[in-house]
């Protein structure tokens, strides 16, 4: 009898624990799934144990979500220059959370406090650190400057209320960002807006059409880096985007150097073709909101030569509701039956363009 009990408690047991996981708790690892474009997520291959990010800075603490390990670090302390700054640093002070490097002041207006600084008492990091202070950005989280203050203040409210997410839950820096953005006062939210909005975007995306591309890495936060050596290997099915040094970019931080993206040979104009005309019915033609050069209008943001990882990143969040705010609505014809290819293809297009 007491073992009868006992089987049918465990039976009881293992339902329920299926239970939450049919109910939606259960983070969904899409990145597990087919078509899930790595790449465009910062992953060389499938990771074994993908972790679901999304409640781990739930409160006042953006920097919760903090994967440990992302930033060089170097136990020498010794001070780091780059020619012509007339400065130097260690990678503690490039590095800082609060108060990154700023190497050239002279590139850029003030930073207001919340850009320059965040908010150390609330574990709040600067937007500089990951959007550097020009706000040009790395491939891991995207170009900010060069946006309208409309679309950037609707991005953060989107962020915050949670119809902007990232497809991959494995993807930390993308919860830091909500909880920013939760986290921001609004005469916060508008410096920073209005800082980012009046920089010039400036050329920062290099496309090469390649069969190969040099041996790369991938840090826990998604950025590709060069490996040492001069080996290749082949592109295959993907965009691969890596600092154009990655010395002066991961180390240094250099907010000049920029990136090159090698594309699949003959992705740039199947790509032309996509975002020109639609292809046949495929997409939409991005210029009728986008602008005629891509250089963004009032009702859409820029993609000329920004990340083709970051876009396309977007496209496939938009395509599976992950990024579902109120003007996010307009992309959903645009991307409902892309596929990988289309997302190589479209923003290989796209990053050749002159900001
Ligand atoms: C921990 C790194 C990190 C910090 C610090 C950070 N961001 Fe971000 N930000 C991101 C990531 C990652 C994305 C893109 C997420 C994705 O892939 O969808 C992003 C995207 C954005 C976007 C959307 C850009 C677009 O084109 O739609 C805006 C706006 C933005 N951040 C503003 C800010 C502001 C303002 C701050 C400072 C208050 C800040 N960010 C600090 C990581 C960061
Ligand atoms: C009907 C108008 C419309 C068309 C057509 C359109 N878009 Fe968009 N797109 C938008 C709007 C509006 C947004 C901003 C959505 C939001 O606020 O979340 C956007 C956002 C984007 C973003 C995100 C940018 C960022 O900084 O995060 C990308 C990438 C993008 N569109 C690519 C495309 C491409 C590629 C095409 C053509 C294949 C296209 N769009 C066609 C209206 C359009």
């Amino acid at each position: 009898m007491t073992k009868r009990i006992l089987f049918l408690t465990c039976v009881i047991g293992l339902a329920a624990a299926g239970a939450v996981q049919l109910s939606g708790q259960a983070p969904r690892f899409r990145v597990l799934e087919p078509g899930f474009p790595l790449w465009a997520y910062g992953y060389k291959e499938l990771p074994k144990m993908p972790q679901d990010w999304s409640n781990r800075c739930p409160g006042n603490t953006p920097r919760d979500c903090d994967r440990p390990g992302g930033m060089p670090t170097d136990q020498t302390g010794e001070r780091l220059t780059i020619p012509g700054t007339g400065k130097s640093f260690t990678v503690a002070e490039i590095t800082s959370p609060y108060r990154p490097a700023d190497w050239y002041p002279e590139d850029h207006p003030p930073m207001p406090p919340i850009v320059a600084n965040g908010k150390e008492a609330t574990r709040f990091r600067a937007c500089a650190i990951c959007h550097y202070p020009n706000g040009q950005g790395l491939m891991q989280n995207g170009p900010v400057a060069g946006l309208t203050v409309d679309y950037f203040l609707r991005q953060l409210t989107e962020m915050a209320n949670g119809k902007r997410k990232s497809a991959d839950v494995n993807k930390a820096n993308a919860w830091e960002m909500a909880a920013m953005a939760r986290n921001l006062t609004p005469e916060e939210a508008r410096l920073a807006a209005e800082y980012f909005a009046s920089l010039p975007y400036k050329p920062w995306i290099r496309v090469v059409e390649s069969a190969t591309v040099p041996v790369f890495t991938a840090t826990i936060n998604g950025l590709f880096l060069d490996a040492p050596g001069d080996a290749t290997e082949p592109i295959g099915r993907r965009i691969v985007e890596m600092p154009e040094d990655s010395y002066q970019a991961n180390m240094l931080r250099n907010p000049r150097v920029g990136l090159v993206a090698y594309v699949p040979p003959g992705s740039i104009k199947a790509g032309e073709t996509l975002v020109t005309t639609g292809g046949n019915g495929k997409t939409q033609a991005c210029g009728t909101c986008h602008g005629p050069d891509m250089r963004g209008t009032a009702i859409a943001p820029p993609l000329a030569n920004r990340h083709p990882g970051y876009m396309a990143r977007q496209l496939y969040d938009f395509q599976v509701g992950a990024r579902n705010g109120d003007m996010a609505v307009m992309m959903k014809p645009a991307v409902e039956k892309l596929t990988e290819d289309d997302l190589i293809a479209i923003t290989a297009y796209l990053a050749s363009l002159k900001p």
